[in-house]
């Protein structure tokens, strides 16, 4: 038997199934094993996400430093490049893919086949578990064990169809979320923010020593909140520090792919439930739309599918 996701009642049914902390050494290997799901591997990891033709994690030992504007407009850039595009938002105590997305009120719905529909909107195609809870403002307080689980069936027990790039926002840290989806999916490429500061850094270097533990490629860096130059006066502001990313790309011997300025706009946007790349003027588009190409340029992605494949 399976955890089933049901509406309204998802966080209750999914406790009563949470093992003691104490009692088991690692309880997320027996509560898959007791779901019938063979546990992966860093080295060798399982194939979960095998609809995707590439998957990449945007993460980051840090938080607030801006994964999830980075993967919402990611995602756009490529869906605006004609790639077909699902982000998975894997930060289950923290969800916030659907407002970046204007679908703050999506709700689970199942096909006739009993799977889960994802919602869409900007051609991209979305998973939380922020849409499984009754309202967007009701906490999961789930032991890692069961979140380690509702990852799994949003990769397995969702209807994704066939994907060129799915795109996974993770928690901050260097967690459980991140050790699972290093063992349940071929991870294509990590992208992994940081903000320009020391203090940003210091986290960062962890989730980079991790990737490189758990055998995930490491796309590059991207800067962001970088220091941006006034646009009335010509003044260059360095709210959150200057030069970190290039410091930790020199450091860890990996490409820079973007140092995107912070922008009020950017905030704004994200707000208002419209990436930037959908809704910005060209000048505030072109740092995202490079760092596409930058991740392109890496080599690591494998080309989309032609269109006719589908017919
Ligand atoms: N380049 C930018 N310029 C201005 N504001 C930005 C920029 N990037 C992100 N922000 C803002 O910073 C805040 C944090 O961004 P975001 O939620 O994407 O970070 P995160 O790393 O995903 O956070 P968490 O660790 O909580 O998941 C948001 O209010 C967002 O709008
Ligand atoms: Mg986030």
């Amino acid at each position: 038997m399976r955890i089933r996701f049901a509406a309204n009642q998802l966080p209750d049914r999914l406790a009563l199934t949470v093992p003691s902390m104490s009692d088991a050494a690692d309880p997320r290997s027996k509560l898959l094993a007791k779901h019938g799901l063979a546990f992966g591997h860093s080295h060798a990891p399982n194939d979960r996400a095998s609809f995707a033709k590439n998957v990449v994690v945007v993460t980051s030992g840090k938080g607030g430093v801006g994964k999830s504007t980075v993967a919402v407009n990611l995602a756009s850039a490529f869906a605006q490049r004609d790639w077909k595009v699902g982000v998975l938002d894997a930060d289950v105590y923290g969800p916030s893919v659907p407002r970046l997305l204007s679908l703050d009120d999506a709700r689970l719905e199942w096909n006739d086949a009993d799977r889960i529909v994802c919602a869409e909107n900007f051609g991209i195609k979305v998973m939380s578990v922020g849409m499984t809870t009754p309202t967007p403002d009701t906490p999961l307080i789930w032991r890692s064990s069961v979140a380690t689980s509702a990852m799994v069936q949003l990769l397995e027990d969702v209807e994704w169809g066939e994907l060129d790039l799915l795109l996974i926002d993770m928690p901050p840290g260097t967690g459980d979320t991140q050790l699972t989806m290093a063992q349940e999916v071929r991870v294509t490429a990590a992208v992994v923010v940081t903000t320009p500061q020391l203090v940003a850094t210091d986290d960062v270097r962890r989730a980079i020593r991790m990737l490189q533990e758990v055998k995930v490629p490491i796309a590059g860096i991207v800067e962001n909140m970088s220091p941006f130059t006034a646009p009335d006066t010509g003044v260059k502001y360095a709210l959150f520090g200057e030069g970190g990313g290039r410091w930790l790309a020199e450091q860890y011997h990996l490409p820079l792919l973007a140092e995107l300025p912070f922008m009020l706009a950017a905030r704004e946007a994200g707000d208002a439930g419209v990436p930037l790349m959908v809704s910005g003027a060209a000048e505030q588009k072109r740092p995202w739309d490079e760092l596409a190409t930058r991740l392109l340029q890496t080599g690591l992605l494998m080309a989309p599918r032609p269109q006719e494949e589908e017919r």
